[in-house]
């Protein structure tokens, strides 16, 4: 008997699958479209010319279809290593500024560092899995950006 629940079953579901990767960098808040006085009123102590430190956690969400026969939305190993090659290789203990040409006209915001990965993310995963990228600059400021 194929009542609601067996053929719901069979319908194809979707599941989100999220990697949290933390790495650590330095920054320095500044914009090259604005003044240093500018500069020093808008970020703050951020904008302190020797730059400072962060402790990151980014949260990598792909979305898509479980497969029928794996189970798996997709392998967590592919996840993992293009997570190590997008986020690890190019930021863990970098200098924003200095270090990651993106950012030598860019302002390393938490905001332009989700989308820089993001960019990173979507050539590296298969096509139209990528959701969300959260990332936590520190326990109370979490940014998300999602493609748009
Ligand atoms: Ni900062």
């Amino acid at each position: 008997m194929a009542g609601s629940w067996e053929s719901s079953s069979e319908a194809e579901r979707v599941g989100f699958i999220t990697r949290a990767q933390s790495f650590s960098a330095c920054h320095r808040l500044h914009s090259i479209h604005l003044s240093d006085e500018e500069n020093k009123t808008i970020y703050g102590k951020c904008n302190n010319p020797n730059g400072h430190g962060h402790n990151y956690k980014v949260e990598v969400t792909v979305r898509g279809k479980i497969d029928r026969v794996t189970g798996m939305v997709m392998n967590l190993t592919d996840l993992k290593r293009s997570i190590e090659e997008v986020i690890m290789t190019h930021l863990d203990h970098k200098n924003l500024d200095k270090d990651v040409p993106y950012f030598a006209t860019v302002t390393s915001t938490t905001e332009n560092l989700a989308v820089y990965i993001w960019d990173g993310m979507v050539k590296s995963l298969p096509p139209n899995m990528l959701y969300e990228i959260k990332i936590h600059e520190t326990d109370n400021n979490i940014i998300v950006y999602r493609g748009e």
